[in-house]
C-alpha cells in the first residue's frame, strides 16, 4: 500500500516501538492517529495535525471511541498498528491471575476488538492493512516468557487466519515479530525480571526505529511476515531443525536464573 495520504492508526505510540512507527509513518506521509495512556509522553510523540487519543487499551468504551474519533476526523481508517503491549516474567504455574488477564487483555482481545472496530470501514473502502506486533516469543516459547509468549503466539495465529478471511476485501494482515528491542519494555513488564543470559544478550538488540522502518517497509510492500532483526531466523531454523535441542539450551537458561540467590 502506498502511505502517502492514508490514515494510520498506531497504538502505544508514546514511546519505544509505537512512537518510533509514528516517526517513520509521518516521514512517509500518513495522518497519524496516535493512542496509548500518557498523554504528555503522547504529545511528545506528535506533531501538529496528528490526532492524539490518551487513553486505557483496557477499557472497551475507550477503543471505541478511539476508532469513532479516528474515522470522524480522517473520513476512515487504512493501517491499524495493534503494537501497544506488555510482558510478564513469572512461571505460568504460579503468576498472578489478575496479571495473566491484564497481559492477555491488551496483548490479545484489545487488538481483536480494534480490529473489529476497523474492519467493517476497510472492508466498504475495498482496502486496509492490519500490523500486528506479536514477537519472536511469538512463535518460539521462552519458558522465562510462557504466558507472554501465549499472548503472542495467539496474536500471531489470529493474523495468519485473518489474513485469508479478509483477503477477498481487500485487506492485508502483517505480523510482526521483532526479537530484542532497545525499548523501555523490559522495565514495563507487569513482574519479575528476565534471566542473566537474555540481560547478556541485550548488545545484540535492534533499535526501535529500525523495527518500525522495516513495519512501515512491510505496509508498502504488503509483506505477511517480519523477523526483525533478521537474526531471529536463527532461533526459528533452530526450532524447526532441532526442537528438543532448543528446548533443552531453554531450560538450562531457565535453570541458571533459579539458581540465583
Ligand atoms: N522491546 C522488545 O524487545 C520487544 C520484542 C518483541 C516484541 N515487542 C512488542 O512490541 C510492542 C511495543 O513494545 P515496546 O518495546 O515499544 O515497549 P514499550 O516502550 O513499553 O511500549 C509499550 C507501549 O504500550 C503502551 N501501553 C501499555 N499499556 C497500555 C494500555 N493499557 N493502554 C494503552 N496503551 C498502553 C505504552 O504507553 P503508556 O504507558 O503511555 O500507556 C507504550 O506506548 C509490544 O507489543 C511488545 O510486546 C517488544
Amino acid at each position: 500500500m502506498q502511505i502517502r495520504g492514508k490514515t494510520v492508526m498506531i497504538t502505544g505510540a508514546s514511546s519505544g516501538i509505537g512512537a518510533a512507527c509514528a516517526v517513520a509513518f509521518r516521514r512517509r506521509g500518513a495522518n497519524l492517529v496516535l493512542v496509548a495512556r500518557s498523554a504528555d509522553r503522547l504529545r511528545d510523540a506528535a506533531s501538529p495535525g496528528d490526532l492524539v487519543l490518551p487513553g486505557d487499551l483496557l477499557e472497551a468504551g475507550f477503543r471505541r471511541e478511539a476508532m469513532a474519533a479516528a474515522i470522524a476526523r480522517f473520513g476512515g481508517i487504512d493501517v491499524l498498528v495493534n503494537n501497544a503491549g506488555v510482558g510478564l516474567y513469572a512461571p505460568s504455574w504460579r503468576a498472578s491471575a489478575a496479571e495473566i488477564r491484564h497481559m492477555f487483555e491488551l496483548n490479545f482481545f484489545a487488538p481483536l476488538d480494534l480490529i473489529q472496530l476497523a474492519a467493517p470501514h476497510m472492508r466498504a473502502a475495498g482496502r486496509g492493512v492490519i500490523v500486528n506486533v506479536s514477537s519472536i516469543a511469538g512463535r518460539v516459547t521462552l519458558p522465562w516468557f510462557t504466558l507472554y509468549s501465549a499472548t503472542k503466539a495467539a496474536l500471531g495465529a489470529l493474523t495468519r487466519g485473518l489474513r485469508s478471511e479478509l483477503k477477498r476485501d481487500g485487506i492485508h494482515c502483517v505480523e510482526v515479530c521483532p526479537g530484542y528491542v532497545r525499548t523501555a519494555f523490559q522495565r514495563n513488564v507487569l513482574s519479575g525480571s528476565p534471566p542473566e543470559a537474555l540481560v547478556a544478550g541485550r548488545r545484540f538488540a535492534t533499535t526501535a526505529e529500525s523495527c518500525a522502518n522495516a513495519i512501515a517497509r512491510a505496509v508498502e510492500r504488503e509483506a505477511g511476515t517480519v523477523i526483525t532483526p533478521g537474526s531471529g531466523r536463527l532461533l526459528l531454523a533452530a526450532q524447526a531443525l532441532f526442537p528438543s535441542l532448543l528446548e533443552s539450551q531453554l531450560a538450562r537458561m531457565m535453570d541458571r536464573q533459579e539458581a540465583r540467590p
